[in-house]
């Protein structure tokens, strides 16, 4: 099947990006045709791309994403930067609630001397994240990890399930047909998570260490950072608010 015929096939069945999603399949199917039609099948049932390909591109890393975890998206390239900055070189981060563990891997490529660990509650997470090479353990936030690090931490991020669970139904049919609601669901208000994460950062991070989690829509604004000074909003190129940046007030 040559691209031309893919794409068209893609397109009449409604997705927008036919031509690129053509390109990547024909690739990954490395020219097997039996292979090939039982990508396209599986993506014409609404399966991501990327659980189909095995992986997706991520701030010029590519990052192998498994069937049943959360694909990073596009937006959390700019957190990923963003907090690769916030890193000192021989610093010491924290990635919770880290999916593929995408943003770990940023943080290492960026900052190779610094020590970068992760958490998810999901194994299968875990197992995607050590794939791609990053310390993750399994545990709830900030569960797992070593107690020697507490109040040490250089940077927490994340980005948390923070959609309200009654927004749920509102996301895209394939996401939830097809992932976990574990990936989404931040609780009645959407910050359930979100305020357990400032809590716990709170205890973690060294005084002056930067907490950056990913949120939206008016959830900056709505999540108290209790024990945090020099609150940033992070929005992006389009203006949409995408996280939250602060740092640790120093002891009194
Ligand atoms: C929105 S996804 C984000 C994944 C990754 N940070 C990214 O941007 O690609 C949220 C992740 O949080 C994990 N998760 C949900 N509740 C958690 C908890 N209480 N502790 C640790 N991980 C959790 C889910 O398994 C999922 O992998």
């Amino acid at each position: 099947m040559t691209n031309g015929d893919l794409a068209l096939r893609l397109a009449g069945a409604g997705f927008v990006a036919a031509a690129d999603e053509a390109a990547e399949l024909l690739e990954a199917a490395a020219g097997d045709a039996s292979r090939l039609e039982r990508m396209v099948g599986r993506r014409l049932n609404g399966e991501p791309l990327e659980w189909i390909t095995g992986s997706v591109d991520f701030c010029g890393l590519q990052i192998g994403v498994t069937r049943g975890v959360y694909v990073p998206r596009w937006h959390t390239e700019a957190l990923a930067e963003r907090a690769a900055r916030c890193l000192p070189d021989t610093g010491a981060a924290v990635d919770i609630c880290c999916g593929s563990g995408a943003i770990a891997a940023v943080l290492s490529a960026r900052r190779p001397h610094a020590t970068v660990l992760a958490t998810d509650l999901d194994p299968r997470a875990v197992a995607c994240a050590r794939a791609n090479g990053v310390d993750a353990r399994i545990g709830d936030l900030f569960d797992g990890l070593p107690e020697e690090l507490c109040g040490t931490v250089d940077l927490v991020t994340g980005v948390v399930p923070h959609v309200p669970s009654h927004d749920l139904g509102l996301l895209h049919r394939d996401t939830l047909t097809f992932e976990t609601s574990l990936a989404y669901d931040g609780g009645p208000d959407g910050l359930s998570i979100l305020r357990r994460a400032v809590t716990g950062a709170a205890g973690w991070l060294c005084p002056g260490g930067t907490l950056l989690l990913g949120l939206g829509g008016d959830q900056a604004s709505e999540l108290a950072l209790p024990g945090f000074e020099d609150i940033v909003v992070v929005r992006d190129v389009d203006g949409d608010v995408r996280g939250v940046e602060a740092s640790r007030a120093p002891s009194r």
